[in-house]
């Protein structure tokens, strides 16, 4: 008899990930997190446990090494995956295309595999919206709106997992499959206790901000000032990474309620378009203090302005992001204060 409770959180020590387990076990749930820190720390279990009181259940597994992964599924009964290991720098993955080409799909084989073989039915795939690639026409995108070419490897693995996963689908599977496309995850846990946690430089504006402003770095150099948009820089759906957590959550319950296979793909950004410079300018508010930055040329593969558009969500599984863009840079300022502070 599956225990409905537990879920298998692949790179649930992550970003999202970990954001996602206190949620988790905050509804109740056992969450059981997979992952091998290689892009995330050990210290993320005390933060986690930090907040909700108990040690998270975690294995060191890699989850492209099938062996591992398997010995996972023999020791808990799941009732569902929440698929979240994979490689996310657009930069990285340009340069090393079969690293992450290796890592993000074979991740998801051996995941869809595993379910298979131990009748797991609820999946939900960590997707992007970088699978619309640069949008034609309108920047609002809703799920129907027409993919482009990805613009780097880590976009084709992303549209690459979510064909495999329709694939199956209609190869008539049982399971029931849930494509998140997440716009730009922000922000922190409100604790403080769990936040972002680059390895070395980061690659995206918020924790290059917040190190920037914390001393660490020296200067914020923004990518362009030359795009079509209100303000000559790039406009991108900033999404707080407890809002995205929580899609999760409802999500998961959407599918675990089903009586059908079923696979479908939601939005999850906040339907807000805001430019680098409003992002500069509001860190300046919340944090008090002015931030080094300079104009500089654009960064190869950037989409000019891209945004959610959230009906889908809302109407499908009842979610919609409840946190502004304040909330989110107070948050990831304040964390990125309290882990200098340890
Ligand atoms: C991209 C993908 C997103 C993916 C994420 C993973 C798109 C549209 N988005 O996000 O799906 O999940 O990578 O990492 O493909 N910026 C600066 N200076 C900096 C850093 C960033 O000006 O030092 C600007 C960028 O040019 C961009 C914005 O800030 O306009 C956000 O950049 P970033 O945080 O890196 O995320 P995306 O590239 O939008």
């Amino acid at each position: 008899m599956k225990d409905n409770r537990n879920i298998l959180v692949t790179g649930g020590a992550g970003f999202i990930g970990s954001h996602t387990v206190v949620e988790l076990i905050n509804k109740g749930f056992n969450p059981v997190i997979v992952d091998d820190f290689r892009n995330s720390e050990a210290k993320v279990l005390k933060g986690i446990k930090a907040i909700v009181g108990q040690d998270p259940i975690m294995r060191f597994v890699d989850v492209t090494n099938k062996e591992q992964l398997k010995a996972v599924f023999e020791e808990f009964s799941f009732s569902g995956i929440i698929h979240f290991a994979a490689y996310k720098a657009v930069g990285e993955s340009v340069a090393k295309p079969l690293v992450y080409y290796r890592n993000n799909i074979d991740g998801l084989l051996n995941c869809l595999e595993l379910a298979e073989e131990f009748k797991v039915l609820n999946f939900v795939f960590s997707s992007s919206c970088t699978v619309y690639g640069e949008p034609k026409g309108t920047k609002i995108v809703t799920e129907l709106s027409e993919m482009q070419e990805a613009n780097s490897p880590y976009g084709a693995t992303k549209q690459m997992c979510e064909r495999i996963i329709s694939d199956v689908h209609k190869s008539g599977s049982k399971m029931r499959m849930l494509n998140l496309r997440y716009f730009n995850p922000v922000g922190a846990h409100p604790t403080g206790n769990i936040g972002e946690l680059p390895i070395g430089r980061p690659n995206n504006l918020i924790p290059y901000i917040t190190q920037t402003a914390a001393g660490l770095l020296n200067e914020l150099t923004v990518y362009g000032n030359d795009y079509n948009t209100n303000d000559g820089t790039c406009v991108r759906d900033y999404i707080h990474v407890v809002d995205l957590a929580e899609a999760h959550i409802k999500g998961y319950e959407w599918l675990n309620n089903l009586s059908e296979p079923r696979t479908e793909t939601i939005n999850v950004g906040t339907g807000n378009g805001t430019s680098v410079l409003e992002i500069i300018h509001t860190f300046e508010k919340v944090s008090n203090q002015s931030l080094n930055w300079k104009f500089g040329p654009r960064r190869d593969g950037d989409v000019e302005e891209i945004f959610a558009d959230t009906s889908k969500a809302q109407e499908l599984i009842g979610w919609n992001a409840d946190r502004t863009i304040e909330d989110a840079i107070a948050d990831a300022w304040n964390w990125e204060k309290k882990r200098r502070d340890e």
